[in-house]
């Protein structure tokens, strides 16, 4: 009798074992061990170079781990590539390649219409809806690299949208993008958690970070600490997340105690 494909911890979004990467042999991830539950809205805070985009990547199925196990929904991303939803980081992206921002949209749905389907009236009309729900309808036609980074950044989220996926990871959707495109996306965001989505998000900003998200991910190189954000968003984790780079963040809100219980409940 055929054997069921083992399902590694079926009830939680993302669950990784012992995971290490390295590149040219220098480890920038070490022996991580993360537990996503779903329904969340996580970041992944840490300081440059922690490997955070690495860990995406990693769980993209983007580079090749040294070692370690990563399930999503209990199993491996080649089995969940449908229902994972990607955006990517923008200064990654190759933005003078000649495409209309309702083409890259189009371009998210390619997972659902199969290889060598064309993209009919339906997926256009749903591409164009995914671009009015980040207010940016009116400039479907336009070419990418004519928009600015905040309206590139929005056509990226709309792409993601269309994927319909159940878990989703970006990195640093509002870095570096105006005041208005980051409501459009915080409210996106909140949008997706309401609707039962896994959303994880690497997140540079600490002023924001305890108030957009209910999940945290500590990382630099070790995960340092991961949890609801009223349990371990405490200054202990992040004097340990960041290191001798704390002073640059005197201004951010950190408690200075964790949260009493009576914060929490
Ligand atoms: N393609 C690569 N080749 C070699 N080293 C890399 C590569 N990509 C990232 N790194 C290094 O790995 C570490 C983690 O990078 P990254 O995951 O991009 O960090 P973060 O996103 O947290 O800023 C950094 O020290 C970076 O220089
Ligand atoms: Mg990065």
């Amino acid at each position: 009798m055929p054997q069921p494909t083992p399902r590694h911890e079926p009830n939680l979004a993302l669950h990784i074992e012992d995971l290490t990467v390295a590149y040219n042999d220098k480890p920038v991830l070490w022996d991580i061990d993360i537990n996503v539950p779903p329904g969340v809205l996580a970041a992944i805070i840490g300081p440059n170079g922690a490997g955070k985009s690495t860990l995406i990547k990693a769980v993209l199925g983007l580079l090749k781990p040294s070692a370690g196990h990563i399930y999503l929904h209990g199993e491996p991303y080649a089995k969940q590539r449908r229902r994972v939803g990607y955006v990517p980081q923008r200064s990654s992206v190759d933005w003078d390649f000649p495409t209309t921002a309702l083409d890259v949209v189009t371009m998210g749905l390619y997972g659902q219409l199969g290889w060598l389907r064309r993209p009919g009236r339906a997926a256009r009309t749903k591409a164009l809806s995914a671009l009015e729900q980040v207010g940016m309808a009116d400039y479907a036609e336009r070419q990418i690299s004519q928009l600015s980074g905040g309206q590139q950044q929005r056509v990226f989220l709309a792409r993601a949208l269309v994927q319909d996926a159940q878990v989703y990871f970006m990195d640093e959707p509002m870095a570096g993008v105006d005041a208005t495109t980051e409501r459009v996306i915080i409210g996106l965001l909140k949008k997706l958690r309401e609707q039962g989505k896994t959303v994880i998000v690497v997140h540079h900003d600490l002023q924001t970070v305890a108030t957009y998200f209910d999940f945290l991910l500590l990382l630099n190189v070790r995960l340092i600490a991961q949890g609801k954000t009223s349990e371990v968003y405490t200054a202990e984790n992040l004097r340990a997340a960041y290191g001798g780079q704390i002073a640059l963040l005197q201004t951010a809100q950190i408690p200075q105690t964790p949260p009493t219980v009576a914060e929490t409940v």
